[in-house]
């Protein structure tokens, strides 16, 4: 076990892309950000010093955090945000997680620009279950908004439309040689001919799904948010935000550059979308005369959600005596939550929304608002007025989730900071049902203090006698990440196991801040090892908070 200090200095610095320079927030002044090698089973501190003008937290995306969920991350959610100026020292505590992760801001929309990977190597003296790759390449997949990051926000926020979509999408912070202004920086992976490399290939895109591939190559993928899976061979890949997903890429091709390119995947619902592709290359090395432009692949077509549906469906742990799972097998909580986008009425009709109102977005009809002080510490130190524990287990209204036309009174949701509440150990079925609602989306949804197993995932309505005949209990993906396909369903198994308030969202931003988000409390358990630690004395303050 082994431990490393980093230090994280958050602050603007000036970027130019897309012919353009504005101030971005970065960490350390890098863009994407210091990338963490760790092992499994370590613990890392990092200081995090806030020299921005704005609000801040840090989130470690993936990152079980056992009986640690204070420095998780999420504003609101376990801390409040790091006042400009001020410093917290967080701990990320690594214990089954093994492949890829990544880190992120979790305030407003500062991960827009605040990210970076988290490589996390097999145990010392351990190996992968697969031949050892000649190099491994952190592949970050993100975008770029030539419109200052807070401007999108507001327009999302406070006039309820559907807000600006992005300029670029970017391979290592870099949009590539399509776009203007762009070539010579254009991300290079100069490989040789005979040797395998791992990618690791992380979305950290705000608002979309990619699909990415490398002409002429397959892509073996091997794992996905840091579990191992079976390895399977792939032309493209698709990632949801937040996902990652390790492939290997065997440079077995005649010498040549060849591209590599990401672009979204959306079922554009609420609107126009970033058409845009993204591109680095291959590079052989060797003598000879390249094919100019490059080779390029074969892409999905932007709404192909059964080439989406098929990808996630192909997942499959590696399931081998080095790699058991641990599916609870015996449900005690189930659960059925709806994701539904919504429209709110506005005073006057005065938002930009349809008709004048304002989007939202919503689980189990209720759009989550953000509390003044974070729930953690209203639930540890017993804070009224927080939140509220009336979290529905199942939606308050029943219909045809997916149906085309749906009475409109389905459509206007309750606003509120409810959360449910689960026993320790209790071993939870959740099943998301995506509606049809506004047309309905996919949603990437991502859990906070587990990881999951994804038993299930199907279109229409899910089925109560039908579906669970087909879950997968033998081999089933342990995520963080998974995408619930529009007018689909798509269910989760998770022991809750970590006690501690741990925040479910989607992880598309703009559904995020629209109120797509539950949170659990998982209580203590009776031993000293299931209880909730006392939090660390540098907790940053909440400016409302009464004294405990
Ligand atoms: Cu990747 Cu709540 O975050
Ligand atoms: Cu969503």
């Amino acid at each position: 076990r082994a431990w490393a200090h980093y230090k994280f200095v958050v602050k603007e610095v000036p970027c130019t892309r897309l012919c353009s320079t504005k101030n971005i927030l970065t960490v350390n002044g890098q863009f994407p950000g210091p990338t963490l090698y760790v092992h499994k089973g370590d613990t890392i501190i990092v200081d995090v010093y806030n020299r921005g003008k704005y609000n801040f937290t840090i989130h470690w995306h993936g990152v079980t955090q056992p009986r640690n969920p204070w420095t998780d991350g999420p504003e609101y959610i376990t801390q409040c945000p790091i006042q400009p100026g001020a410093k917290f020292r967080q701990k990320i505590i690594l214990t089954t997680e093994e492949g890829t992760l990544w880190w992120h801001a979790h305030s407003d929309w500062t991960r827009a620009t605040v990210y970076g990977a988290m490589i996390i190597y097999p145990k010392w003296g351990t190996t992968y279950p697969f031949p050892k790759p000649d190099a491994e390449i952190p592949i970050i997949l993100g975008d770029w908004w030539k419109q200052d990051i807070k401007e999108v926000l507001d327009e999302l926020l406070l006039s309820g439309g559907e807000g600006n979509y992005s300029d670029a999408f970017t391979i290592n912070g870099q949009p590539g040689d399509l776009y203007p202004c762009s070539k010579q920086d254009t991300f290079r992976l100069k490989v040789e001919r005979g040797l395998t490399y791992l990618l690791r290939i992380i979305n950290s895109a705000v608002q979309d799904m990619l699909f990415f591939a490398i002409a002429d190559h397959n892509l073996t993928v091997v794992g996905s948010d840091a579990s191992y899976l079976k390895p399977f061979k792939r032309s493209f890949i698709v990632i949801s935000p937040g996902q990652t997903i390790d492939v290997l890429l065997e440079a077995n091709q005649n010498p040549n550059h060849y591209y590599m390119a990401a672009k979204s995947y959306t079922v554009a619902a609420e609107g126009v979308f970033d058409n845009t592709t993204t591109t680095a290359i291959v590079e052989y090395s060797g003598n000879y005369t390249p094919s100019s432009p490059p080779l390029f692949p074969y892409l999905p077509y932007y709404n192909d959600t059964l080439a989406s549906v098929n990808f996630t469906a192909s997942l499959r742990s590696l399931a081998d005596k080095e790699h058991p799972i641990d599916v609870p097998m015996e449900i005690n909580t189930y659960l059925f939550y709806t994701l539904s986008m919504n429209t709110f009425p506005c005073p006057n009709n005065s938002c930009s929304g349809p008709n004048g109102t304002r989007l939202l977005a919503s689980v189990n009809n209720i759009s989550f608002v953000n509390p003044e002080i974070d729930i953690l510490e209203a639930y540890y130190y017993c804070i009224p007025g927080v939140f509220g524990i009336r979290f529905p287990d199942f939606p308050p209204l029943f219909y045809n989730f997916t149906e085309e036309y749906y009475p409109l009174s389905y459509e206007i949701p309750t606003r509120g900071t409810e959360v449910k509440i689960l026993d320790y150990n209790s071993t939870v079925e959740l099943v998301f049902q995506g509606t049809s609602l506004l047309l309905g989306s996919d949603h990437p949804m991502h859990l906070h203090g587990f990881s999951f197993y994804v038993v299930g995932v199907g279109l229409g309505n899910f089925d109560n006698e039908k579906d669970p005949l087909t879950y997968n209990l033998v081999d089933p993906p342990l995520q963080n990440t998974i995408i619930v396909p529009v007018k689909g369903w798509l269910t989760i198994r998770f022991k809750a196991n970590n006690p501690g308030v741990w925040y479910m969202h989607c992880h598309f931003d703009r559904h995020m801040v629209w109120g797509m988000d539950a949170v659990f409390i998982v209580k203590n358990g009776k031993s000293p090892e299931a209880k909730l630690p006392p939090p660390p004395n540098d907790m940053p303050p909440c400016y409302y908070k009464a004294v405990p």
